[in-house]
Order: C-alpha cells, then sequence, then structure tokens
C-alpha cells in the first residue's frame, strides 16, 4: 500500500460516529500537528493553522471527521442491543452488516439482525424492514450477559467496514469515505502545501457532528472567522445498472465534484470559476453537480456565517454511500488534491477580496 492507501485505511477504520469522535479526532491532530499550530472548537473540531506568507486572507478547508453510526438505547431482557441511527441510513443496507459497540470495557462485535425470513408473512417478507424493527446481536441470550459484557444504554456504535484495494488497484471499498476521503484530501493537500509557498493563511478544520445537523461547522467557522472557505466532502453517485441517463452524470474516476448548486447553498460564483478554470488550465478533471442533492453539507452553514463566507464544495464522487461497503476512486482522490493545491496558491488577497465585488 502506498502513502495514500495507508492513509486512507487508517483514517475509515477509526470509530467516530457524531458526538463520540474520539478516536478518528486523536488520529488527525497527530498528522495535523506535523503541519502547523493545532487547535480546536468547544465542540471538538479539531482546527489546524498553517501561516503561509500573509496572515490574511484566511483560508478555511473543511472535511468533516465523523461518520454515520447508532447509539445503544435499549437492551432487551433476552439480550439484544435495540439502537437509535445516528445520521442518514438507508434501513436497505442495514441487514447482516457487523458493528462495534464502543464500551468502556473495550469493543463488542455484533451484526445486525431482525425477524428471520421464514417466520414473515408473505406480506411482510414483500416490505422493507425498518430499522426500528431491527437489533444489534453480539451473541449473548440475556440482559445480565450483555451488561456483562460491558455494553451500557447510550454507547456509540461503529460500522464494520474493512478497507480493501479492489481489483485493479485503482479503487477502494471501506466505510465512512463520507467523510475520511475528505480528511485525507485535505490532509494530503496540507502536506504537499508545506513545500510550496502560499500567499495566506490555512486553516484545515476536521468537524464533528456533520451527519447530524452540521454542528462542528457553525461552532469551527466562529472559531476560525474565514475570508474563504472550500468544503472537502463525499457525494454519492449513480453509475450503476438501472440508473437512468441523469442519474448516470456523476461517475467513479471522472475526478472531483464541484457543486454548482444545492438546496442548502449556491456557492460564490467567481470562487466556484476559480476551481472550474484552474482545473481547465492544469487539465485536471471535474465534474459539475447541480442537481436537487439530499442532505446537508457542512458549507451550507460556513457560507452564512457572519455577513457570508465566500464557499465552494468540492468532493469525491462515492458509490454507496452511507452504508457499511463504499466504493471510491484513486484518479478522483489525485485530481481533488492537485487541484485544491493550484487553488490554495491563488488566495491572495486581492484575488479573495475580488470574490465579494459586488
Ligand atoms: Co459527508
Amino acid at each position: 500500500m502506498d502513502e495514500v492507501q495507508v492513509l486512507l485505511k487508517e483514517l475509515t477504520q477509526a470509530g467516530g460516529v457524531p458526538g463520540h469522535e474520539d478516536d478518528v479526532r486523536r488520529l488527525l491532530q497527530g498528522h495535523l500537528r506535523q503541519l502547523g499550530e493545532v487547535g480546536h472548537d468547544k465542540l471538538g473540531s479539531v482546527i489546524c493553522t498553517k501561516q503561509g506568507e500573509s496572515a490574511e486572507p484566511r483560508v478555511m478547508l473543511a472535511a468533516h471527521m465523523d461518520e454515520i453510526g447508532f447509539m445503544v438505547s435499549h437492551i432487551t431482557k433476552d439480550g439484544f442491543v435495540r439502537f437509535a441511527t445516528l445520521g442518514g441510513w438507508w434501513d436497505h443496507v442495514l441487514l447482516g452488516q457487523r458493528v462495534v459497540i464502543k464500551t468502556k470495557k473495550g469493543d463488542v462485535p455484533g451484526t445486525i439482525g431482525a425477524k428471520p425470513p421464514h417466520l414473515l408473512s408473505d406480506e411482510e417478507r414483500s416490505k422493507m424492514v425498518a430499522n426500528k424493527d431491527m437489533y444489534m446481536d453480539i451473541g449473548a441470550t440475556s440482559r445480565e450477559e450483555v451488561e456483562e459484557a460491558g455494553v451500557r444504554v447510550a454507547d456509540p456504535i461503529v460500522p464494520v467496514g474493512e478497507f480493501t484495494v479492489l481489483a485493479g488497484g485503482r479503487s477502494y471499498l471501506s466505510k465512512a469515505f463520507d467523510d475520511r476521503a475528505g480528511c485525507a484530501v485535505m490532509l494530503t493537500a496540507m502536506r504537499r502545501m508545506s513545500s510550496i509557498a502560499h500567499p495566506n493563511t490555512l486553516l484545515a478544520v476536521a468537524t464533528v457532528q456533520e451527519e447530524v445537523g452540521l454542528r462542528g461547522a457553525r461552532t469551527s467557522v466562529q472559531t476560525v472567522n474565514p475570508d474563504v472557505a472550500i468544503i472537502l466532502e463525499a457525494t454519492g453517485v449513480g453509475d450503476v445498472p438501472g440508473v437512468g441517463e441523469e442519474g448516470q452524470a456523476l461517475r467513479l474516476g471522472r475526478g472531483p465534484v464541484i457543486t454548482f448548486y444545492r438546496q442548502d447553498m449556491i456557492p460564490n460564483l467567481p470562487l466556484r470559476d476559480l476551481l472550474r478554470d484552474t482545473a481547465e488550465k492544469h487539465d485536471i478533471p471535474v465534474q459539475i453537480r447541480a442537481d436537487r442533492i439530499r442532505g446537508g453539507t457542512d458549507g451550507a452553514a460556513i457560507h452564512l456565517h457572519g455577513s457570508g463566507v465566500p464557499t465552494v464544495v468540492l468532493s469525491l464522487p462515492v458509490r454507496y454511500v452511507h452504508s457499511h461497503s463504499s466504493i471510491m476512486h484513486r484518479a478522483d482522490f489525485d485530481a481533488a488534491v492537485d487541484l485544491l493545491t493550484g487553488v490554495l496558491q491563488q488566495l491572495d488577497r486581492k484575488t479573495v477580496s475580488g470574490l465579494t465585488e459586488w
């Protein structure tokens, strides 16, 4: 495995459901300390400051470190663990998946189960099982056994999805590419910027609690008070069988996605164009998204800070996002890092103040 694969493996495999980001935060703090001065906001977002040739403009990079997951809501007397979801799950992708319950006594592995098919009526069998009818099975037969293992109500539960390099070596399978892939783009670009002059101060922020409502974005942007912001995300694509032409428009391996429109955020247009033009100039492939995207982005909170922050979202296309088994492509990762480092070198005082001349 090369450096990027090692980083992606390490970041995706760390636990960090919303509000319980400790494991992944520790990792990111360790990496960011090599690159600048590291602080945090009071919700737990990590902020790394690296001053270049000028204190201003302040350029915020943001990637969320939390992943979707679960929390123990109840332990039944027969020894099954009921759960609440943290973030947006599609119930179809849950059954039969492995999880780890993070307890004070250590990790407790289990799987997600539901009433078995041979005991369902024909009507029940044709319906999707709702997550409220599922449970986690840790192989116990009584509540006492579950408690003995260390499991308590409100313990966080992390999906299990091993990082695997797929056939051909260019695409990767794992849980949590949303948004550890964005964290890895941010880290890799920051590493590259340590040997490149930049006319600004970079503030790389790993935010918390994005998946439950952009909460770390809201608090970290107030701490950072940026002049401009680039959000690094993972975005779901539909380049798979059974999807029509429009749904297939964004494809794995065709470059990172610049969001031109979302329901919750319209990017700063000159900044958006700076990304597209920089990509064109350096022959970096990019894709453009302008459709009705469900879900949120930290950008939605960040661009509304103060009197407004010029903001753009740059995402890696990911298949089966928000599942235990997502797929991303290395070409998209490399192109995102190239584009980001190209843009960061251009964000000087004049360029950034030009973004908001009306
Ligand atoms: Co995300």
